[in-house]
């Protein structure tokens, strides 16, 4: 019984990932771990300037979130660029915009024919929950920033009467075969890529990255492009949020929408895209419905809902073809931590994607190329990870992630372990335990203890995805042998032996 959705790019995709295995140790100039965008992205910037890389995965390229991604390219922000200029100055959001357009440019030049990298307008509709004037504020924002828009409709969208606002020269890509090109290239050129989970980071001179299955790697920096990080038990995960966004793909003919991007400025957000544009029908994918990693009802209810949006808004889809998920982490100001690791003499990190990963992640290669070069970059300081914010957002997810722990004193869950169905998943308390238990497709208990090996919040059953997740910083564990599927946790679920279960105790 599979833990994930695969997504749409995964199912595509005909190449296989190959990495060897770090068998022995190694010594190298830059040791980058994780292998999505991000992590090539910063790869190849620093072979351009002319380092020696090793890059270490613990699955494979593009196999965490940057193969989830629904890859609208953009830099006319979702975040919208009137809340990024409040959060961060016009200077701060001059230069976010600046980035995100360099990074649009470099993956069309680092694009091979796979990728599929195409040029397409993207059109921002208000939703009816939003402030009437909110299209007119953005659009203002954007011509003060420097960024083409026109006022404009998109009839089939039945969002506000499809008023929109149209920004010219985003793109949309194949972002599983868009990382595979980048790693060609990176091989081609020398660099090393390796199947490692590393599990702790010594900041020095040297650094040493140490594995789980033992070897280490000796370099003079470290780059963490885990998408968040897992060597900080703290620092970032304050300032940031995991949710979970959904994602489907229908049937639907051409000339339903033209060929473009599209988001909403609801909350949770809509978002829709054409996977390609061959053809007088197609697939489109239709995003949204995010909420908070282990904070929703353990069923279908988010992939309904967003049908059930899809189909109110947009009159001709056909038939439901494909659903994934994946992780998004929302920096508290809207913003990637991209740079030194707080306190850090060479460690870099590039986290809290902020539903832009894949031009975030690519900004990150000349940013992280230049710090660890020794030089300065104009970027710097708008994506410091050690910027302060305490604002409302931060206060609000911080009391979110305290409430969580309340599950430590909750009532248990109803049922035990006799009545827990195949595929099913229960947290159960024994004393003052919680015992995360899972019955798998052959009728096998898998128990864990529930106590989250980051930061000790119980962990909660996701029946969608067949996995056991973290409300508080958005770990994920794989639910029949308790690996991490998605961290800030560097380590599994503890395994409990399940005949230990027995029945309920009296403190039930
Ligand atoms: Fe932090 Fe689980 S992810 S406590």
């Amino acid at each position: 019984m599979t833990a994930r959705l695969d997504s749409l790019w995964a199912d595509r995709s005909a190449s296989k990932n190959r990495l060897y295995r770090l068998d022995r140790d190694v010594r190298t100039d830059v040791c980058v771990i994780g292998a999505g965008i991000a992590g090539l992205s910063v790869a190849r910037c620093l072979r351009e300037a002319g380092r020696e890389v090793v890059i270490l995965d613990r699955r494979g390229v593009g196999c965490g979130e940057t193969g989830r991604s629904s890859a609208h390219v953009s830099f006319a922000l979702d975040d919208r660029l009137c809340a990024l200029q409040d959060q961060h100055g016009e200077e701060g959001a001059l230069l976010a915009v600046e980035s995100h357009r360099a990074a649009v440019d470099l993956i069309e030049r680092w694009s091979t024919e796979a990728a599929g990298f195409t040029r397409v307008d993207g059109y921002l509709l208000r939703a009816p929950s939003s402030a009437p004037d909110l299209l007119e504020r953005e659009a203002e924002t954007a011509r003060r920033l420097g960024v083409e828009v026109h006022a404009d409709r998109v009839p089939a969208l039945r969002i506000d009467g499809g008023r929109a606002l149209r920004f010219p020269g985003q793109a949309r890509i194949d972002p599983l075969a868009y990382v595979r090109g980048l790693e060609r290239a990176f091989r081609d050129g020398g660099g090393r890529l390796l199947r490692a989970e590393a599990t702790a980071i010594e900041d020095g001179d040297p650094c040493r990255v140490i594995t789980s299955a033992g070897p280490h790697v000796d370099c003079r920096a470290v780059v963490v492009c885990t998408n968040v990080p897992f060597h900080r038990r703290v620092a970032y995960h304050t300032k940031q949020a995991p949710y979970r966004s959904f994602l489907l793909a229908f049937e639907a003919p051409r000339d339903l929408l033209p060929d473009a991007l599209f988001w909403d400025t609801g909350d949770p957000y809509h978002y829709l895209r054409w996977i390609d544009a061959a053809g007088d029908a197609g697939l489109l994918l239709v995003g949204g419905a995010d909420h908070k990693v282990g904070q929703r009802e353990p069923d279908e209810v988010p992939f309904r809902e967003l049908e059930a949006w899809a189909r109110a808004h947009l009159l001709g889809l056909g038939a439901r073809q494909h659903s994934w998920s994946g992780q998004i982490i929302e920096p508290v100001d809207g913003l990637a931590y991209i740079g030194r690791d707080i306190g850090a003499r060479n460690v870099y990190v590039v986290t809290g994607d902020s539903g832009n990963g894949l031009t975030h992640g690519t900004l990150a290669g000349p940013l992280i190329a230049a710090l660890a070069g020794g030089e300065d970059h104009p970027w710097r300081t708008v994506y410091d990870p050690a910027r302060k914010q305490f604002g409302r957002e931060w206060i609000k997810e911080n009391a979110n992630v305290a409430w969580q722990y309340h599950d430590w004193v909750a009532p248990a869950e109803g049922g035990g372990v006799d009545d827990l169905a195949r595929g099913e998943g229960r947290v159960l308390r024994r004393g003052l335990r919680l015992c995360a238990v899972h019955r798998d497709g052959h009728g096998q208990l898998h128990a864990f203890s529930a106590r989250c090996p980051h930061l000790g919040c119980a962990v909660r059953w996701n029946r969608i995805e067949r996995s056991w997740d973290c409300p508080c910083h958005g770990s994920r564990f794989e639910a029949a042998n308790g690996a991490v599927l998605n961290g800030p946790a560097a380590s599994g679920l503890e395994p409990i032996d399940p005949a230990t279960l027995g029945e309920r105790d009296a403190s039930e």
